[in-house]
């Protein structure tokens, strides 16, 4: 019998490759997004499969307000569409889905289909499904050091007290495990304002595959690859 392989409890996936995608079949980019919601039903089931407990998804940056407004239109579209279309699957596999990053900027349409997505599979046991929507790593940050300082102004904290601890548990992830691996698709090598906190100790793939060719198998991979490092959390072994 061969070795019980590792699994990590918490995978958090980096969705990029999508313009690509469409450019190398002469599409528009918001049809490369549309093709990025199957590989996210995949990686899905691979998740629920390896008995995986958290799936954080980069699905937005605060950075991509940038892009032209047809495209960032089509992706606010496309959000609400699918958390509607999917969540009686979701609810059916017992995922939960949750969500980080700073939702006050999405309209009051998106915010209200984020908010009812969160409500009908909350308690889902299977697996936590993590949404980073307006989300990057230094606004989480920002926030958070908002939060403590007023609690420290109101003398509720000493300023000496503020531990890593505190930290963690004033940013949006507060809720969870912090990443074991984390995946970026279409080769890019960098965290582009994501988990930069969490990421500390993570593991990092980066496949060439682009997003919306993402199967249930490449999800394997990555667990394969995360079987084989050697996590030394800064000792010696
Ligand atoms: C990732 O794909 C999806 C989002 C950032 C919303 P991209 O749209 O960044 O695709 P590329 O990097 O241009 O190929
Ligand atoms: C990161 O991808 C954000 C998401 C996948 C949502 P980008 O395509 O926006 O990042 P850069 O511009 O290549 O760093
Ligand atoms: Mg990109």
């Amino acid at each position: 019998m061969s070795e019980q392989k590792r699994i990590p409890q918490h995978v958090a996936i980096i969705m990029d490759g999508n313009g690509r995608w469409a450019r190398q079949r002469g599409k528009e980019r918001y049809e490369g997004h549309a093709a990025g919601v199957e590989p996210v039903r995949a990686a899905l089931r691979a998740a629920a499969r390896n008995g995986v407990k958290y799936l954080t998804l980069y699905a937005f940056s605060t950075e991509n307000w940038g892009r032209p407004e047809p495209e960032v239109d089509a992706l606010m579209e496309l959000f609400c569409r699918s958390v509607v279309n999917e969540t009686p699957e979701l609810v059916r596999q017992g995922v939960e889905i949750r969500m980080i990053g700073d939702r006050s900027r999405f309209s009051e349409k998106v915010q209200r289909y984020l908010a009812e997505a969160e409500e009908r599979t909350a308690g889902g046991a299977t697996l936590k499904l993590i949404l980073a929507l307006n989300y990057s790593s230094r606004d989480e940050i920002a926030r958070a050091v908002r939060r403590i300082a007023a609690r420290a102004a109101a003398g509720e904290l000493a300023p000496e007290r503020i531990s890593e601890t505190t930290i963690g548990e004033a940013l949006d992830t507060a809720d969870y495990p912090d990443p074991d691996l984390i995946v970026r698709t279409s080769g890019e090598c960098r965290l582009s304002n994501f988990l930069l906190w969490q990421a500390s100790y993570a593991e990092l793939w980066f496949p060439e595959v682009l997003w919306p060719d993402f199967t249930e198998a490449d999800f394997d991979r990555a667990l394969e690859e995360y079987a084989r490092r050697d996590r030394r959390f800064g000792l010696v072994k």
